[in-house]
């Protein structure tokens, strides 16, 4: 089939199933998917739509951690399906459930009893972890406000897995860098410095996306050289030192409104999945300049493909939805819960 008779079989798929079917898309997909999105948003919108949604079957084209969310969030007859099972988030893999389990427990017991707040990528065994200990969730989206709920709690917090989001909302909220600290969690938590984790008040998981990792400082600096006037806005996943030399960062939502906001003529350079500052650069050509910090793209992301959502619709009735063990949905879904309404309020 060629990509016109699958674009085309997909259309009348959706066409023939109506309001029974909702795809929901992540920024970060390729055009020719997000073409057959009813809803595209970053990860916190994109939960908050997952909750009101009627369609007995959502579609969620995005990365793992993103489709079992909302298989958590979905009501009672309704079906979460992605078309690339295999599209994990490198990330959420930094922190296995079992190790968080075991490095709460170590913390615990040295009389470190912490707050864990995860950022939403990670599995749902992570978020149950958290959730039994009355933690929650956030996304890039809602990060400070609910760093800010955490500390609330007087108990100190365990940020995970994202050590640079944690680090930039820290920077944000102007907790002192003299009270954080990054775990060592190699050695199944055996290496743990517990002193140092005593007198923290903030302590972070050592994950990172290695998609944002990529943008450095020193390319922000050689852009503005080269264009003066430039604006840079980067994703909060990139390191401290790149989100200090930006003019703005926030989730993918929050570039795009950047984006939108800017007066024509405008010069944006965007340090974020590569994908979505096409798009833009497409959307805006001719009025606005839009280019990469640098070219860095998520192939888990684009695992995605217009044939995968094709396979999956083509085989809707009798394709394995995405399930949530009995024993992890409760505790995670609190976790999810709590976030949505701390972070509504
Ligand atoms: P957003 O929540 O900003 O869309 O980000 C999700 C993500 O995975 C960024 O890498
Ligand atoms: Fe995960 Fe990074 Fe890909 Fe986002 S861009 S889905 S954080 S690996």
């Amino acid at each position: 089939m060629n990509d016109a008779s699958v674009t085309q079989r997909i259309t009348d798929l959706r066409r023939a199933r109506g309001e029974s079917l909702a795809i929901l898309a992540h920024h970060y997909q390729r055009d020719a998917v997000v073409a057959h999105a009813d809803i595209l948003g970053d990860s916190l919108e994109l939960s908050r739509k997952v909750a009101g949604l009627s369609a007995r079957d959502i579609v969620f084209c995005g990365v793992f951690f993103m489709a079992e969310t909302a298989a958590m969030l979905a009501g009672p007859g309704q079906r979460v399906h992605i078309p690339a099972p295999d599209a994990a988030c490198v990330m959420s893999e930094m922190a296995p459930a079992a190790l968080v389990e075991r490095v709460l427990t170590r913390l615990a017991a040295a009389g470190r009893d912490v707050l864990p707040l995860t950022y939403v990528n990670s599995s749902a065994a992570v978020k149950a972890v958290v959730g039994a200990r009355g933690g929650s969730v956030c996304t890039s989206a809602n990060a400070g406000k609910m760093l800010e709920w955490a500390l609330d709690q007087g108990r100190g917090v365990l940020f995970l897995p994202d050590k640079m989001l944690g680090q930039n909302t820290c920077n944000a909220l102007g907790v002192p860098v003299e009270k954080r600290c990054i775990l060592d969690v190699r050695g199944g938590g055996e290496r743990l410095d517990l002193a140092a984790a005593a007198s923290a008040e903030v302590l972070f998981w050592p994950g990172q996306c290695v998609i944002h990792a990529r943008f450095k400082a020193r390319d922000i600096a050689a852009v503005r050289a080269a264009h003066p006037g430039v604006k840079v806005v980067v994703h909060p996943e990139c390191a401290p030192e790149t989100v200090q030399a930006a003019d703005a960062a926030g989730s993918t939502s929050f570039i795009i409104k950047y984006v939108a906001e800017a007066p024509a003529g405008a010069e944006i350079v965007i340090g974020t999945e590569i994908n979505l500052v096409s798009r833009l650069a497409r959307r805006y050509q001719g009025e606005k300049t839009i280019r990469p910090l640098c070219v860095s793209g998520c192939s888990n992301m684009a695992k995605g493909t217009e044939e995968n959502l094709l396979a999956l619709l083509e085989t809707l009735d009798t394709a394995a939805p995405v399930t949530v063990p009995e024993d992890v949905r409760g505790p995670a879904t609190a976790a999810v819960a709590k976030m949505l309404e701390v972070s509504a309020r």
